[in-house]
């Protein structure tokens, strides 16, 4: 089997683990204090992925904001903030999104095989489109990732990205900030859909560390032997 980044999957779901409202404006769930905890975060990643439902939902511009971090990356000859990634199965992206439009960092969009033509002829000019199978494989996108030089990457969501990354066992830490309300709308996104996970009654995932964040709790999981012990 290849290589794989270490890989470190990130989000913010509400006591009912729901990552967003059902509908409207992004759900803020986290607190000042935690989003400069997930900056620190990802200044320490070489690459951040996102599906391409979260691109379209909540357009991120996925940068590390404090200049302190970004230079310090730059005084370890390293881009200010880490290259981008996408997953698309249909290819439809707007190549205004800030995903494509802000920062220097390389930007990556994984396409299922069946939509390259559509997904070069979109996107082709702000991104490097790779085929990654038909749909794609989480497996492939991380040897690829891997293969590109990718050594740290941090998966940002939404639930349908997170739920192949741990069915997948491609995840080797879980950092899970719960916030302090309900959603309470099975119309909106969960942490994860359906699926066999590897950790289950029988195999129960580590709990690494917990980290009160003002009206936020934060739970670390180490999900595999490469978590630092
Ligand atoms: N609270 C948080 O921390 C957090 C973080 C991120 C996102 N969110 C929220 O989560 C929601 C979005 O999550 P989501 O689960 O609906 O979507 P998502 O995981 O962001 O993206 C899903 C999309 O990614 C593409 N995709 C995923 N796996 C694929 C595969 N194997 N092959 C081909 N394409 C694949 C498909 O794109 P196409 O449809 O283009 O084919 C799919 O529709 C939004 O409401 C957002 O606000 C919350």
């Amino acid at each position: 089997m290849a290589d794989r980044p270490y890989t470190l999957l990130s989000c913010g779901m509400s006591i009912d683990g729901y990552l967003d409202g059902a509908q409207g404006d992004r759900l803020l769930l986290s607190n000042d204090a935690d989003l400069d905890r997930v900056d620190a975060v990802r200044a320490t990643n070489d690459a951040i992925l996102v599906g391409a439902g979260t691109v379209r939902k909540d357009n991120p511009r996925l940068l590390v904001r404090d200049r302190a971090r970004r230079d310090e990356r730059v005084s370890r000859g390293l881009p200010p903030s880490p290259i981008k990634v996408t997953v698309t199965g249909c290819a439809q992206l707007d190549a205004c999104a800030q995903f494509f439009t802000v920062g220097e960092s390389e930007k990556l969009v994984y396409c299922a095989s069946a939509a390259m033509a559509e997904a070069r002829e979109r996107l082709g000019s702000v991104a490097t489109v790779v085929d990654g199978g038909q749909p794609v494989s989480m497996r492939r996108v991380s040897e690829d990732l891997h293969a590109r030089g990718v050594r740290r990457l941090m998966v940002e969501g939404g639930g349908i990205v997170h739920t192949q990354f741990l069915t997948a066992a491609l995840a080797d830490e879980l950092h899970l900030v719960v916030a302090p309300f309900f959603v309470g709308d099975s119309r909106a996104s969960r942490f994860v859909g359906d699926g066999r996970f590897p950790w289950n009654p029988d195999r129960r995932a580590t709990l690494a560390e917990v980290r009160r964040i003002g009206d936020v709790v934060l739970l670390r999981y180490a999900l595999s032997e490469r978590f630092p012990g």
